[in-house]
């Protein structure tokens, strides 16, 4: 042996993606189309989730998955298509994401697991944290990034790259290190999960199960993420991480028909057919759709068959879908 040299363990680590989301904040077009296979710039959210976990090696992959799994199942399969190996276990009620956790148990079968928020996209991978996580020897590595407005997220407080504390969208953050939304896990997670008792919104919470790792004297570290974070719950953020995808420009998909002038920030899906418009700018034409507007259609997300006599302007819209 070299001396000196350190010896990194190789066991394996498999995936959790947390897909069992409704995605209300994208009502109704989350309705026809479940949020983790809602195509942004094109490719499905999931993917890439998928490409990120691949980066680490990582082809062995849960999904957790809710009312959603029939479409799940029918659109992803077994996982080939995509060059990883998938498996689903249900959530059988959205009671947060510690709660969601749990139920991949059996699939991680004791190995270390990366868990991923399946709306999260990333500009950048983050092997060199799963790589710290190995090399560490620790029960947990979060990615944590900071962020203007921490009391929206889970806040960490660090002494160097430990986590010494953590709160769930505090009022008063103690620090600008958000969570966000990958998390590394050794075995010991399980052991903390059965003692998590519903936060105050009710849901049981991935913070507090970390948290309690910490206080458990556990060794848990952070990783600043120093890429880009998006997560596409909203419209806006939708938009947003549409516009950093494709550049501002637009992306126009096989099959489609489109009187429409073409503005900034656009994406119009194969197949899809705007027989009349003016303007569209800053907007997402879902595969398939078929819109007809008589003005300016700004800031939406258009699916299935949309007719509005006018401008549309920040709408989130599919066909007839209340
Ligand atoms: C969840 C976590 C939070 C984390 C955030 C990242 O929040 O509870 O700690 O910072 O994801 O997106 P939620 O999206 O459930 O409000």
């Amino acid at each position: 042996m070299v001396p000196g040299r350190v010896i990194i363990p190789t066991a394996t680590m498999k995936g959790v993606i947390l897909a069992a989301g409704k995605g209300t904040r994208l009502y109704p077009v989350t309705k026809a189309v479940p949020k983790p296979l809602l195509p942004i710039a094109n490719r499905l959210t999931l993917e890439y989730a998928f490409d990120r976990l691949k980066e680490c090696g990582i082809h062995d992959v849960c999904l957790v998955v809710g009312e959603n799994e029939p479409q799940m199942r029918d659109a992803l399969g077994d996982g080939g298509a995509h060059g990883i190996s998938l498996s689903y276990v249900r959530q059988v009620e959205p009671k947060g994401l510690a709660h969601a956790v749990g139920f991949a148990k059996d699939f991680v079968a004791g190995d270390d697991f990366v868990l991923y928020l399946g709306d999260a996209i990333y500009s950048e991978g983050f092997e060199a944290h799963v790589a710290r996580f190995r090399e560490a020897g620790c029960a947990n590595l979060n990615l944590v990034k900071p962020v203007e407005d921490p009391r929206r997220f889970g806040v960490a407080n660090v002494d160097g790259e430990r986590i010494v504390k953590l709160v769930e969208k505090p009022q008063e953050p103690e620090s600008n290190l958000a969570m966000a939304g990958m998390y590394v896990f050794g075995p010991q997670i399980w052991d903390v999960l059965p003692g998590l008792q519903p936060s105050g919104r009710g849901e049981y919470e991935i913070t507090d199960a970390i948290q309690t790792l910490v206080s458990n004297g556990e060794t848990v570290l952070a990783g600043v993420y120093t890429g880009d974070w998006f997560d596409t719950g909203t419209l806006d953020s939708f938009l947003d991480t549409t516009r950093y995808l494709i550049d501002g420009g637009t992306l126009v998909g096989s099959g489609t028909e489109v009187v429409a002038e073409l503005g900034e920030n656009v994406v119009v899906g194969d197949g899809a057919r705007v027989d009349r418009a003016v303007r569209i700018e800053d907007s997402v034409i879902l595969p398939g759709a078929r819109v007809s507007v008589s003005g300016t259609v700004r800031h939406c997300l258009l699916g299935g068959d949309v007719t509005v006599e006018g401008d549309l302007v920040g709408a989130i819209r599919y066909g007839d879908l209340e």
